[in-house]
Formats: structure tokens, C-alpha cells, sequence
């Protein structure tokens, strides 16, 4: 069985991943990347689409972001649409910041090329199948590549393989606690080539459910509709879908292009952490270690906050044999994920329509709405948990 070496083994190419790997590099850390699936594969993925202020400043500070700063699309509001109006919240005025809207696959395009251009290695189709010494100094990863298995030997074992990757598994049961939440709707979301209705996102509150305009450039829309949650794509032909988009933006809906579907999908929501975010030399980050709905748009800014905290104690550890840090980093994650959490699940809460929901119920939903629209001090914390909380100092 063939070996290899290095300081820190990064299992999984997505954007904690490969973060992390960036990070790591600015510092002199060396790693390698394992990914189970092919760099095309990575890169035609479609998922999320905003990013928050922090993560772009974190990939203009490492020399990533000449290509979101030409093509993202900056947003300083976004609006609320309920009971037949759209309300708009400042998100700028308000804070001082702004979201960029860049599709994570583009964001995986620019962290890819970079990496590959600085002569590091990513893996691809080489699959992480198992973890062992994660309890002792010398932890490695075995894996599969083509048909043969090799050995990666390094200091630390960073799982950034998503929600269904092997890293957390690999943890001995009762070493974590799992705290989750599933929700009764999932989302249909499509790409269309069509301008988007507004050059700010709509999320709508609607009787017929949730739906988000969004989009990812001035040429093509992303949009979302709530759905049961164990619907198939089947059921929604193109025409259903945008007969559902126009009903629910209501007399706005007319205004609404529709474009050819260049994709399309279910995203089942849940919420999920799991406690503490490491055991021994392995630390989760990302999807590995916490799930939101997609509502709070916070999933990819999470992971890209975690390896921020990982790199840093990783680098302390490296030039001064500091511990301390990495003790701490689970600790220092899981206040932001808790925060990212709580909102991504109250914007969930206050923005879909619950089945055999009680009158009063919706009611209360509707007056939320009129008060975080209403009130400036309510949209000012909507405000600044949307554009991203500050990072702590660490
Ligand atoms: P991932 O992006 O999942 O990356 C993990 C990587 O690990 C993958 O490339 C995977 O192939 C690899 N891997 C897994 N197992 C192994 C193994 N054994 N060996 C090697 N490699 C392995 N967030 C939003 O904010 N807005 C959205 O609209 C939104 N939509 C989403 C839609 C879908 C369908 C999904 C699944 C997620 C969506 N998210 C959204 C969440 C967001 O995309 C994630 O939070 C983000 O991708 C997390 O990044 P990550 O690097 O932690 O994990
Ligand atoms: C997206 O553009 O895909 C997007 C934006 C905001 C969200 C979710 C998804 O809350």
C-alpha cells in the first residue's frame, strides 16, 4: 500500500475545504486534499449563491476574489414580500455592509485553479474510507483511489466532507451529541435563463408557501418554491414551477420572464450540530459538523467562519506550540453556528407555511413580519445577522 505525508489531511474539496487549504499554504502549512468526486463534478455543482461580506473579505485577503469582485453582484437591500407587498430592507443603511451574490460553483472554479496553479494537490476521485489514531499524535486517512488504497500520514485530520462524509461517523459513539431538527417542506430550486424580476432577492411569505427570487447573474435566475418534503422532481414540470412562482408573487408575477430550466432539483431543510466540532487530531468544519436551512442563506459562510478559527490555532500551533487554540476552536465555532443557527430557523419559521397550521399561528407569522419590516431596531438585527455577525477575535 503506497504512503504519502502531510502536516494537515483535508478531507473533501468543497469550501471548507479548500479554504483551508488556502489558508494553511498562506502560512507555510503544507496539506493535502482528498475528494471523492471529479473536479467537474465539483464544479457544476449548484448550491448556494450569497455570500456575506466576511467571507469575501477572507478571499480577497488570501488573492481569491479578482474574478467574484469583476462578476459578484453586490447587494446593499433585499425585500420581504407578504400579504401582497414587497417591503424593503436596507441591508447597507443599516450596517455599513453589503452581500454578494456568486454561485458556490464559481467560488469552487476560483479555489480550485489557484490551488492547482500554486503546484498543491487536490485528489480527486480519491475517497476517504478510513480514519485511524485520530486519538494519538499520528492520525492518518486511508483511501481509495482508482483501485488502489493508499495511507495519507499527517499531524491533524481536518473533515470538511460535507454532511454525509465519513469524518463524523468515524468519531467513537457517545463522544458527540447531535442536536437536530427536520422541517415539513423542502424547496424546489431551479436555474432559468432569464433576467432575475428584481435586481434585489424577494422572499416571499405566501398562503401557497415560500418562494425566493434570487440570481446568479443579470442573465439567469434562481429561483425557489416550498415543497413537501419527500417531493420529486417529477412532479414539477417547468410549467408548474412557474405557474407557482407567479402565483406567489401575486400581481407582481405578471412581471416574471420565464426562461429555459437549466437545472433543477429538491433541497431537503434541516437543521443539525454536532458537539464539540472535534475529537483528538480530527476537527470537523463546515456541512460536517452543522447543517441550516438554506433560508438564512448561512451554510457556506459557516464553513468558510470555521476554517478561518482552524487555520489560525493551526498556525499558532505550528509556529509556537500553542495548544490553547485549537482547544478552543470548537468552542469559538459553535457560538457563531448557534447564532447562524437561531436565525437561519427563524427565517425559516416566519417565511413558510406550515401544514394544518392554526389560524393563530399564521396570524402571529404576519405580525412578525409587520414588525421586522416596521420596526427599525427589528430590521437592524435581521440586517446583521443576513450580512454576517463580526468575527470574533481570536
Ligand atoms: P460540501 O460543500 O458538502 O463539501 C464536502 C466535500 O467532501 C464534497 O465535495 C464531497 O464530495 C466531499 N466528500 C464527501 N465524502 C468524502 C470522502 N469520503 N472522501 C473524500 N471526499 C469526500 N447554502 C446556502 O447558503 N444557500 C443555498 O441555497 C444552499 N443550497 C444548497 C443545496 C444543496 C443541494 C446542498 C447539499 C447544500 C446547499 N447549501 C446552501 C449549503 C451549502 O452549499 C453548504 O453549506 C456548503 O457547501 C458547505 O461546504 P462544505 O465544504 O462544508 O461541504
Ligand atoms: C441563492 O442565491 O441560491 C440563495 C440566496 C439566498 C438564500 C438561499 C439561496 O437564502
Amino acid at each position: 500500500m503506497s504512503s504519502m505525508r502531510a502536516q494537515v489531511g483535508i478531507v473533501g474539496a468543497g469550501p471548507a475545504g479548500l479554504l483551508l487549504a488556502h489558508l494553511l499554504r498562506r502560512d507555510g502549512i503544507e496539506s493535502v486534499v482528498l475528494e471523492n468526486r471529479s473536479r467537474r463534478y465539483v464544479v457544476e455543482r449548484v448550491r448556494a449563491g450569497l455570500l456575506e461580506q466576511g467571507t469575501v473579505d477572507l478571499m480577497t485577503d488570501l488573492g481569491l476574489a479578482a474574478r467574484l469582485h469583476r462578476k459578484g453582484l453586490v447587494h446593499e437591500g433585499l425585500s420581504l414580500r407578504f400579504s401582497g407587498r414587497s417591503h424593503r430592507i436596507p441591508l447597507t443603511e443599516l450596517t455599513g455592509k453589503v452581500v454578494t451574490i456568486y454561485g458556490q460553483n464559481e467560488v469552487m472554479k476560483d479555489l480550485i485553479a489557484a490551488r492547482l496553479a500554486a503546484g498543491d494537490d487536490i485528489l480527486f476521485e480519491a475517497e476517504a474510507v478510513g480514519l485511524e489514531g485520530i486519538d494519538t499524535t499520528k492520525p492518518s486517512i486511508r483511501f481509495r483511489q482508482g483501485d488502489e488504497e493508499k495511507v495519507l500520514a499527517c499531524d491533524f485530520i481536518a473533515g470538511c466532507d460535507g454532511f454525509h462524509g465519513m469524518c463524523r461517523p468515524a468519531i467513537p459513539a457517545g463522544a458527540l451529541t447531535f442536536y437536530d431538527r427536520e422541517y415539513p417542506f423542502a424547496w424546489v430550486g431551479i436555474l432559468s435563463e432569464s433576467p432575475p424580476i428584481s435586481h434585489e432577492l424577494i422572499y416571499v411569505h405566501h398562503a401557497r408557501g415560500f418562494a425566493l427570487f434570487t440570481m446568479r447573474s443579470p442573465q439567469l435566475s434562481r429561483l425557489y418554491l416550498q415543497c413537501t418534503p419527500d417531493d420529486d422532481i417529477k412532479n414539477w414540470p417547468d410549467a408548474r414551477i412557474w405557474e407557482e412562482l407567479q402565483l406567489r408573487l401575486g400581481d407582481e408575477g405578471g412581471r416574471l420572464a420565464e426562461g429555459k430550466v437549466t437545472q433543477k432539483a429538491v433541497t431537503p431543510m434541516r437543521s443539525f450540530v454536532a458537539a464539540p466540532m472535534r475529537h483528538g487530531r480530527l476537527f470537523l468544519a463546515g456541512d460536517a459538523a452543522h447543517i441550516v436551512p438554506p433560508t438564512g442563506a448561512k451554510g457556506l459562510n459557516l464553513a468558510a467562519a470555521d476554517v478561518r478559527v482552524l487555520a489560525r490555532a493551526l498556525v499558532e500551533y505550528y509556529r509556537h506550540g500553542r495548544e490553547d487554540l485549537l482547544d478552543r476552536y470548537s468552542d469559538i465555532c459553535l457560538r457563531r453556528v448557534w447564532k447562524g443557527q437561531r436565525f437561519s430557523w427563524w427565517m425559516t419559521s416566519m417565511l413558510h407555511r406550515f401544514d394544518d397550521q392554526p389560524e393563530f399561528d399564521r396570524q402571529v407569522q404576519l405580525a412578525e413580519l409587520d414588525y421586522v419590516t416596521g420596526s427599525r431596531a427589528a430590521m437592524t438585527s435581521l440586517a446583521e445577522n443576513y450580512v454576517g455577525l463580526p468575527f470574533e477575535d481570536i
